[in-house]
C-alpha cells in the first residue's frame, strides 16, 4: 500500500531514508531548510558521498515518487512524517543540541489539521519523544489525533541504502497510553521488511530512544576495549590482531568491531556516548555510565599515540618534516570528516610544524573546509612523494591495495605507520618499509 510520506532533514540519514521510502513504493517529499541542498537533491544529485544513493535518488526523482522542498507546507498532507534532522553535540558541552528537532516540530505541528503519525528517527536523549508528543498535541489543530512515535535509525554511513532497505531490526517506540495508529502505519511503511521476517519490536518511547544510544555505546565500548588491549600488546610485544581473531571466534564475543587502530569518529559514536553520559547525569544516575568516560578517553588516546609514534619515528624533530597522511574521512566509503581521527592526527602534526600532505579519495573537499591550512595532495603517490613518513589513517581500499614497492621508490624514507592495521605488513616489510602497526609485534 502506498503512503504519502514526508522526511524532515536531508542529510546522510534523511536523504537516504527518503530515497529508501520511495524505493519501497511510497510517495515521498523530503524537507530541509538548506535551499542549496534541496536544489541539488531535486536535480537528482546527492551533495555528499554515499554509495548507491545517487542512483536511487535520481531514479525516484525521475519516477516522480521523490520530491524535495524547503516548504514544510508541501509536506502537510503526508500520512507519516519522519524526523531525520541532526542532533549534534552542543558547543563546549557533552549534551545533544536538540534545536533542529524542536524546530521541525514547531514548524510542522501547526500545519497538521487531520489525523497524522509522526515518527522520529533522530538520535535523541531519553525523554525527548514524550516531551515532543505533548508539544505536538498542544500545537497541532488536529490535537490528540496526531500521534508521535520513535523509530530509531541504525544505518551506517557507506551502507546507508542497504541498511535502510534491509535493516537488521525495526524498533518502534509508542506511548502505550496513547498508541493511536502509530503501529498500524509503521507496519504499512515497513511492510516489505516485515514481510521478509525482519524483527519488528514495539516498545515504549523511552526504551526505543535508549535502544539506539545503547547500541552505539556498546559498539564504542567494543572498539575501545580492543584499543585498550592494543596498549597492553604494545607494552608486552603481543599482537592485538591475532588476539582479536582468537577471542572473536567465541560467538559470545564475535570478531566484528574488534579492529584496533585510530579509534572511532564520525557524526554518531563520539557525540552519542557523550550525550548519553550527560543525560545519565541529568537523571541522577551518572555512575551507571561512568565507564563511558573511559571508553572516550581510550579512544582519544589512540590519536595521541599515533602523533607520538610519528614524532618518535622522526627522532623527535617534527618541524618542517614531510609526512603523508593517507585518509581524512572518519572511515572508508564516506566523505564525512566529522570528528575524524584521521583529520585530527593530520591537523595536530600540522600544528606541530610538520609539512603534512593529506590525501583522501572522497573527503578532500570536506577536509579542506574543516582545515583550510592543511596541504592536500592530488593523489596517493603525490602525497607520499618525498615524504619521510607515511601514516595510513583511514582504511580505504586504494591504500590497502597500494603497491608498497612503487611507493618506496617515491618516498624519501620508507617508514609507514598503519593506523588502521589494514596493510599487508609482510608485503610492505619485504618492499623495504619499516612497518609500524597498532598493538602489533612490529612495534
Ligand atoms: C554508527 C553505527 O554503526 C550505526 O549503527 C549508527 O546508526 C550510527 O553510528 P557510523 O558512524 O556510520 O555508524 O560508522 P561505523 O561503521 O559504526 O564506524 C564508527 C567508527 O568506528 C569509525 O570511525 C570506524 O573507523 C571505527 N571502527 C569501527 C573502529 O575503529 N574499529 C572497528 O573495529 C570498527
Amino acid at each position: 500500500m502506498t503512503l504519502r510520506v514526508s522526511v524532515f532533514g536531508t542529510g546522510y540519514l534523511g536523504a537516504t531514508h527518503a530515497a529508501g521510502m520511495a524505493e519501497l513504493g511510497h510517495d515521498v517529499v523530503g524537507v530541509d531548510i538548506d535551499a542549496a541542498k534541496v536544489a541539488t537533491l531535486a536535480r537528482g544529485e546527492v551533495p555528499f558521498f554515499e554509495p548507491g544513493l545517487p542512483e536511487l535518488i535520481s531514479k525516484h526523482v525521475a519516477t516522480g515518487r521523490l520530491r524535495f522542498t524547503t516548504d514544510a507546507r508541501e509536506a502537510a498532507d503526508a500520512d507519516v512524517h519522519f524526523i531525520g534532522v541532526g542532533t549534534p553535540q552542543k558547543k563546549g558541552e557533552s549534551a545533544a543540541d536538540l534545536r533542529f528537532v524542536d524546530a521541525v516540530i514547531d514548524g510542522l505541528a501547526p500545519l497538521l489539521k487531520r489525523p497524522t503519525v509522526i515518527l522520529g528517527k533522530s538520535t535523541v536523549p531519553v525523554g525527548t519523544a514524550a516531551r515532543l508528543a505533548a508539544r505536538v498535541r498542544e500545537l497541532a489543530p488536529a490535537g490528540d489525533a496526531v500521534d508521535l512515535g520513535w523509530n530509531p535509525e541504525f544505518l551506517r554511513e557507506g551502507f546507508g541504502v542497504e541498511d535502510t532497505l534491509r535493516p537488521d531490526r525495526l524498533v518502534l517506540g509508542i506511548d502505550k497510553n496513547h498508541p493511536g495508529r502509530i503501529e498500524e502505519m509503521a507496519r504499512i511503511v515497513y511492510a516489505d521488511a516485515i514481510g521478509r521476517g525482519t524483527p519488528f519490536l514495539v516498545t515504549d518511547l523511552a526504551t526505543a530512544e535508549l535502544v539506539k544510544v545503547s547500541a552505539n555505546a556498546f559498539l564504542a565500548t567494543k572498539i575501545s576495549f580492543i584499543n585498550a588491549i592494543a596498549e597492553i600488546c604494545d607494552a608486552t610485544g603481543a599482537d592485538v590482531m591475532e588476539l582479536a581473531d582468537a577471542i572473536g571466534y567465541d560467538e559470545r564475543i564475535g570478531r566484528k568491531f574488534l579492529g584496533a587502530g585510530l579509534g572511532f569518529g564520525g557524526g554518531c559514536l563520539p557525540k552519542d556516548i557523550r550525550a548519553f553520559m550527560a543525560r545519565a547525569g541529568e537523571l541522577g544516575v551518572n555512575q551507571a555510565l561512568a565507564f563511558l568516560h573511559e571508553v572516550d578517553a581510550v579512544n582519544m588516546r589512540r590519536r595521541d599515540h599515533v602523533v607520538d609514534m610519528a614524532a618518535r619515528e622522526l627522532g623527535g624533530k617534527v618541524v618542517g618534516r614531510p609526512i603523508a597522511v593517507l585518509g581524512a574521512a572518519f572511515k572508508p566509503n564516506s566523505d564525512d570528516v566529522r570528528d575524524s581521527p584521521a583529520l585530527d592526527v593530520a591537523g595536530r602534526l600540522h600544528l606541530m610544524g610538520a609539512d603534512v600532505r593529506v590525501y583522501d579519495p572522497e573527503a578532500m573537499k570536506n577536509a579542506a573546509a574543516a582545515w583550510p591550512t592543511l596541504h592536500f595532495a592530488d593523489g596517493m603517490e603525490d602525497a607520499v612523494s618525498g615524504t619521510e613518513l607515511v601514516i595510513v589513517a583511514t582504511e580505504w581500499r586504494e591504500f590497502k591495495n597500494a603497491d608498497p614497492v612503487r611507493l618506496a621508490q617515491v618516498a624519501a624514507r620508507s617508514v609507514v605507520i598503519d593506523g588502521r592495521n589494514c596493510l599487508d605488513a609482510e608485503a610492505w616489510t619485504n618492499a623495504g618499509w619499516v612497518y609500524r602497526g597498532m598493538g602489533r609485534h612490529s612495534q
